[in-house]
């Protein structure tokens, strides 16, 4: 079974990582993979590649940036003739980037089966790009694979037939399983930092949401910085995210925080894994950090992925600084609570895709 599967940015490497290696493991399939280029800097893309063993891409659309219209139309474009020439059973996307939209309208134009890798996952809130990706991605797979129970039932809302639908957990979950023994051993980045196990918070921020507009970044890096005179924290900052702060002078509020470049994968898993806490507007950090067992402030009104609040250590805590700062006080007072993990969160969802693909689902 000859699958051109499809990566483009940072967390599309971590989830495609874990399914290359498994059609790579087992006999039946021929495994393509094409990267479109939407992210390219080697902190952002080449590391992951080396770090996660993933191989080299067969094909490079060397896209880049742009606005949300440039980037799938012009993946759009480059996509087409490279489709009709490798001519694959079925397409494989994961996520919800620009570039899994876009290469999947391609594959359908060409009546070419999409199998979709974390289907289902709804915020609910049209105004984010990933909320549009999802839901146009959702509706013309042939193949719906579901991290979590909640998004069977947003596809069955949504009509989708159930006979498309696999809940088979989740490989972001995979590959930090995959993964997290070796960084412990390996990364150095605690002790080049000279962080202390549970001393420090790590922040990752780069929703356009938060960071496009003054007052929002403003007020969240308000209630930050107040946390970073009692708790140190460490901040590798997004290209987008870097941009904007200087653009919109604010710079002096990260004069009490740890900057960093975008971290390598096996560096960014040591550091939320002995951290005291994770302020994030990431959707795969709210799941990592349920999977580390480390509280988790989700920088958001809204998540696409429920159960990581309802079952394990993520809390919403919105854009308001001085909410942000509320919560992640009480958290400093409590004590760490062991929460629990979905049972199909164990490290084997690749392998279930597979078998699935193999048995002649598509
Ligand atoms: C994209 C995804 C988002 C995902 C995030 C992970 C969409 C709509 N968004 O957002 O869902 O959580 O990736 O990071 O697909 N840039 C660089 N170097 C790079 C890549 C980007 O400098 O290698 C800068 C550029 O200025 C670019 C900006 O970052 O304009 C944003 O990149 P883009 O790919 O448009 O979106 P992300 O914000 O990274």
């Amino acid at each position: 079974m000859k699958i051109l599967n499809i990566v483009g940015a940072r967390p599309n490497f971590i989830k495609i990582a874990p399914l290359m290696a498994e059609m790579n493991r087992v006999k039946g399939f021929d495994p393509v993979l094409l990267h479109t280029g939407q992210h390219y800097d080697e902190h952002m893309s080449r590391i992951f590649f080396d770090q996660l063993e993933i191989p080299q891409p067969d094909y490079n659309l060397e896209v880049g940036s742009g606005t949300n219209s440039e980037q799938v139309g012009e993946i759009i474009k480059r996509f087409d003739p490279v489709i009709q020439q490798v001519r694959p059973d079925a397409l494989l996307v994961v996520g919800d980037v620009n570039s899994t939209v876009a290469c999947a309208l391609v594959a359908s134009y060409h009546s070419i089966p999409v199998i979709h890798v974390e289907a289902g996952l709804r915020s609910f809130d049209r105004s984010m790009p990933e909320e549009i990706n999802r839901i146009l991605t959702d509706q013309i797979s042939d193949l719906l694979f579901v991290t979590e129970k909640v998004g069977v039932d947003n596809l069955i809302n949504e009509g989708i037939d159930s006979r498309k639908i696999h809940l088979v957990g989740d490989v972001m979950v995979d590959s930090l399983l995959r993964h997290k023994d070796f960084s412990d051993r390996t990364s150095t980045i605690l002790d080049s930092l000279g962080l202390e196990p549970r001393q420090y918070a790590v922040l990752t921020l780069h929703r356009p949401s938060n960071v496009d507009q003054a007052q929002t970044l403003e007020s969240i890096l308000t209630g930050i910085s107040e946390l970073s005179k009692e708790l140190r924290v460490v901040f590798p900052i997004h290209p987008r995210t870097k941009k904007m702060i200087r653009e919109f002078k604010l710079d002096h509020f990260l004069e009490s925080m740890t900057l960093l470049e975008p971290q390598p994968y096996l560096d960014m898993i040591r550091l939320m894994s002995q951290s005291r806490m994770v302020l994030t507007d990431s959707g795969g950090i709210q799941e990592e950090t349920t999977i580390l067992d480390v509280p988790c402030l989700t920088i958001r009104e809204n998540t696409e992925r429920p159960v990581t609040i309802e079952e394990g250590t993520n809390s919403l805590v919105g854009t308001n600084g001085s909410n942000i700062l509320k919560v992640a006080k009480s958290i400093l007072e409590l004590g760490r609570q062991r929460k629990k993990r979905s049972d199909l969160w164990d490290g084997k969802a690749a392998e279930r895709i597979c078998r699935i693909l193999l048995d002649g689902n598509l």
